[in-house]
Order: C-alpha cells, then sequence, then structure tokens
C-alpha cells in the first residue's frame, strides 16, 4: 500500500511512537489522518502543530478513553466519516503501569480491532485496509513488568491468531482483505516511562532503539503487501527484522495438535 493518500486512525497518536509514526504518515502524504487519544491538552497541541505543517484538512484530534467503548465506536464514526474511507488503523495507545494496563494494551486493543474490521472489510462494504497493533519485545520476552509482558504477549498471540482461519471463530483477516502486522520494539525513551522513576532510570543501562528505526519499521509493513501476520522486532543490535516465526498452521503440524 501506498501511504500517499491514505486515511489512517492512530491511537496514542499524540504521543511518542504513535506521534512520530503521525509525523512520517503525513510528510509521506497522508490524506487524512486521526489522532484518538486521551491526553487532551497534548492532543489539542499536537494536531495544532501538524495542522500547521500540513495542512488544516490532514489530521484531526479526537479526545477518546479508548477503554471506553462508546467512546471508542464513536471516534472510529468521526474518524471515518470526513472522507467515508479509511485505509490504516494503528492501536499505539499503552501504559506502563496502573490498574488499566490490560485493559488500555489489550482489552481496547482487541475491541480497536474488531472495529478496523467494520469499517475497512470488503465484506461489510469497504475497501480492505491495514491493522497495526504495536506490542513490544515483552510480547515475547517474559520480563519487564509481569502484567505489562502479559499484555503485550496478549496482543501479539491475539493479532496473530486473528489471520488464522478458523471454523469456530469470524471470518479471518486475510492478505487481500485487511493485513495484520505487529511492531515489536525494544525500548525506546519515550513519556511512557514518567510515570515510573525506576523505569526512567534504568533507560539509561538498556540499549535504545532510535525512533526513526521504529516508524521505519511501520512504514516497511504499510508498504509491503507480503507481510501479512508477521512480528517485526526492533532492537538497537539487529535493526528490524522479521522474527524467525512459525506459522500456527506449522505449529499445529510440528505439535501433531490434530489427530491424523
Ligand atoms: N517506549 C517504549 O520503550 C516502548 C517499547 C515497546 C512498545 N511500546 C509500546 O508502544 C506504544 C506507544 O507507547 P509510547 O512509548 O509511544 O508511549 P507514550 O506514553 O508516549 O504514548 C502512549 C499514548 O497512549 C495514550 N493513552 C494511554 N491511555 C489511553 C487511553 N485510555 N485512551 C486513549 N489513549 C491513551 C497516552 O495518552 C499517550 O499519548 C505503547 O503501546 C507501548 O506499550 C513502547
Amino acid at each position: 500500500m501506498k501511504i500517499n493518500g491514505i486515511c489512517a486512525i492512530v491511537t496514542g497518536g499524540v504521543s511518542g511512537i504513535g506521534k512520530a509514526l503521525v509525523e512520517r504518515l503525513l510528510s509521506k502524504g497522508a490524506k487524512f489522518v486521526a489522532l484518538i487519544d486521551i491526553n487532551k491538552h497534548l492532543g489539542e497541541e499536537t494536531v495544532k502543530d501538524f495542522k500547521e505543517k500540513f495542512g488544516s484538512e490532514k489530521v484531526r484530534f479526537i479526545h477518546c478513553d479508548v477503554t471506553s467503548e462508546s467512546q471508542l465506536e464513536k471516534a472510529f464514526e468521526e474518524s471515518f466519516s470526513v472522507n467515508s474511507r479509511l485505509d490504516v488503523v494503528v492501536n499505539s495507545a499503552g501504559l506502563l503501569k496502573g490498574p488499566k494496563v490490560i485493559q488500555v494494551n489489550l482489552e481496547a486493543l482487541i475491541r480497536s480491532s474488531y472495529l478496523a474490521k467494520k469499517y475497512m472489510s470488503k465484506q461489510n462494504g469497504g475497501s480492505g485496509g491495514l491493522l497495526i497493533n504495536v506490542s513490544s519485545i515483552a510480547g515475547f520476552i517474559a520480563s519487564f513488568d509481569p502484567i505489562y509482558a502479559a499484555s503485550k504477549h496478549g496482543v501479539k498471540g491475539f493479532s496473530l491468531a486473528l489471520t488464522v482461519f478458523c471454523q469456530e471463530c469470524d471470518p479471518a483477516f486475510t492478505q487481500d482483505d485487511i493485513r495484520v502486522g505487529v511492531i515489536c520494539p525494544t525500548a525506546l525513551d519515550t513519556p511512557l516511562y514518567d510515570i515510573d522513576p525506576s523505569w526512567k532510570a534504568k533507560l539509561s543501562t538498556l540499549n535504545l532503539v532510535p525512533m526513526s528505526l521504529v516508524v521505519d519499521a511501520f512504514v516497511l509493513v504499510i508498504e509491503d503487501d507480503s507481510k501479512h501476520g508477521c512480528c517485526v522486532r526492533i532492537t538497537e543490535a539487529y535493526g528490524v527484522d522479521l522474527l524467525p516465526m512459525k506459522t500456527a498452521n506449522e505449529w499445529i503440524t510440528e505439535l501433531k495438535i490434530f489427530k491424523s
């Protein structure tokens, strides 16, 4: 998919990774990006800057707590209504700590993924599109904060399972309808860590990945139509790479899940 001309939603789009991605999308000619976020002050400030830089019709801030089903539905409705079209949905809203980690990082992302399908799927009158969910290296390594790790393992498992045909589940997200990608960076210094001074301090001991590399990973998934059901790992040591993962069907065969 070419970025030029697309209409997109980015949750968590007013800060950190989401904001950097929005800026890249707009600079590569996206037609419209909706920034869905709970941070009203930052949202208004960010959108003002983007409007000045890229044009007022290109971007809109929609104040929304993604954990509220009705607010999220309304935010999708409003985003879609601007051009009667949606091509890309990125779920980047996230929290590191606190009682709402699972709700924000996982439950809201699940709801948002199905809303993406509602608006983009050819089965529902859309033109197909792309769903990108933000996990983390914490979605692979059982480390960091346990609840955060659980949420990010959940994001990866959910997103990849969406692409697998399963008679008992909803129809899968398919390559010719809605592609799915999962972005898994190691740490980078963003406001995510502001909540916890001890984590903030720990950042200086880590090999941080540059923001530009993380945004490159999104661009790779958007522009390469062969990328579907894949996890993109971003590390300082190895750059952007696809993790050597087996497909669900390969695992099912290797582990002899079904009786032959
Ligand atoms: N920074 C890292 O080291 C890192 C590494 C791997 C993955 N991630 C993931 O990347 C994503 C973006 O994180 P970031 O580093 O850009 O952090 P960030 O704090 O800069 O951005 C997160 C955004 O999510 C928004 N948000 C939080 N709760 C919300 C809610 N209930 N409703 C709507 N918006 C809400 C925040 O307001 C913020 O704008 C997160 O999912 C995070 O887990 C971050």
